[in-house]
């Protein structure tokens, strides 16, 4: 479809700056309403630091918006149907800026937990995710796979039974032994696995590739001291001895896709083994931690916290202080991405414990992004519940906004 009327509107918008009409121009291809109604949409987002485009190089989305990567396992014998791409579609639809997928796994026997998470290698489920992109590309959308290797973290949601476990030191939680200490082979033969998921996502068109080392799964549990005892060079007793593992799956991966396609990592301090831990305790620590990565090739990091709002070293900067995403930005220089709770009252554990949570407004999140504390958000509950999230935010029709009942997870609306 072509824009109507473009270089009319394009004079009137040079009364506007170049990210309105970046931001115009998008919206003008998905809906081609009206002249009037197109000043109004402009007028009335101009201002607000959602809506305001990003660039890396040239990398560009429209919005701050992000989808977080969101495990659905819709996708069976690994492979996403057509039912996943139109579920991804209508987020693209609703003009989400950058789409990441559930995780899906790498060309490793042990790398999921599930037989109806997607995988990311072999004919049949890469031609599914070769459909998910081109349905987001052709409604405007932009998207990268979030690629992920399980390791020895159990899914208590599946009864499946995950063959060949492996990990680090043989360990699922801190002293509990699970499936099989990885060997030098093992590992060289994960970081080859991670380097061609990376290169068949850009090869099939995906505009961004994110790794998963968050959470407690396989690159987490390398960082992790309480599940890698190992006494080899992947091993040893500080984070950034310990990063080595991770620092080699990010280079392998940067020499597959080469220079300016965009490494996303996913970090966290918590694990699903216990959401308490802590592993850089100072800025100092967490510099030590993803300086190495950064070096490696990460252009942006994605630092994930179960509510954005709560600061990371509140002792140095109080309780209003830098979160998460916040640090890492300043500490690396690096554009991060932020989550946690965003337009919902209760976070994520809670509502995988059966709780229902209300909707919450945004102010918070804006006066953070106001500041420039970190550069994107990502929605996880609130867009897997509500595939017109972002058009109720763009239209500021946030008491619209609905509850998260766990039951949503049953369906992909
Ligand atoms: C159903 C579900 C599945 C998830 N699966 C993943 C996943 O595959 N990879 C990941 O990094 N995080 C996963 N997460 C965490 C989300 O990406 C996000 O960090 C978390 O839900 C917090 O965001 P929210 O409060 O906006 O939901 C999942 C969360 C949910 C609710």
């Amino acid at each position: 479809m072509q824009p109507r009327c473009e270089e009319p509107l394009k004079v009137v918008l040079i009364l506007l700056d170049d990210r309105s009409y970046h931001e115009f121009y998008r919206h003008h291809w998905s809906f081609e309403p009206g002249l009037f109604q197109h000043r109004e949409f402009l007028m009335s987002n101009n201002n607000d630091i959602l809506f305001q485009p990003f660039t890396l190089g040239s990398f560009t989305i429209p919005n701050r918006i992000v989808m977080a990567p969101m495990t659905r396992s819709f996708s069976p014998n690994g492979i996403p149907t057509q039912q996943v791409a139109d579920y991804y579609k209508r987020r693209a639809e609703d003009g989400v800026g950058l789409i990441l997928s559930e995780g899906t796994t790498i060309a490793r026997n042990g790398s999921r937990n599930d037989e109806n998470i997607p995988l990311f290698y072999g004919e049949a489920p890469l031609k599914g995710w070769s459909r998910v992109i081109d349905a987001v590309h052709e409604s405007g959308g932009r998207m990268g796979p979030q690629i992920w290797h399980v390791g020895s973290a159990p899914n208590r949601r599946s009864q499946w039974e995950q063959p060949d476990i492996e990990s680090p030191s043989g360990l699922g939680a801190p002293d509990e032994p699970r499936g099989r200490v990885m060997s030098e082979q093992d590992i060289a033969d994960s970081i080859t696995a991670f380097a061609s998921a990376a290169a068949d996502a850009k090869r099939l068109g995906f505009d961004v590739v994110e790794v998963h080392g968050a959470h407690g799964y396989l690159v987490d549990q390398f960082f992790w001291s309480e599940l890698n005892k190992r006494s080899d060079s992947y091993g040893g007793a500080t984070l950034k001895e310990r990063s080595k593992f991770a620092i080699e799956v990010i280079k392998s991966i940067r020499t597959a896709v080469g220079p300016g396609f965009p490494i996303i990592l996913r970090v966290s301090q918590w694990k699903l083994q216990n959401y308490d831990v802590k592993m850089a305790h100072t800025p100092a620590e967490l510099g030590d931690w993803l300086n190495p990565l950064v070096e490696a090739g990460v252009d942006i990091l994605h630092c994930s916290q179960r509510r954005f709002w709560e600061p990371e070293f509140p002792e140095l900067d109080g309780a209003d202080g830098l979160n998460f995403a916040g640090w890492a930005k300043k500490v690396t220089g690096v554009p991060t991405i932020s989550v946690g709770s965003v337009g919902l009252a209760l976070d994520t554990i809670s509502s995988f414990s059966g709780e229902s949570s209300a909707p919450a407004d945004l102010n918070r999140l804006r006066a953070r992004m106001e500041k420039d504390e970190f550069d994107l958000i990502a929605v996880g509950r609130a867009i897997l519940n509500d595939p017109h999230w972002v058009t109720k935010v763009r239209e500021n029709k946030t008491d619209e906004f609905q509850s998260f009942a766990p039951s949503a997870l049953a369906q992909l609306v």
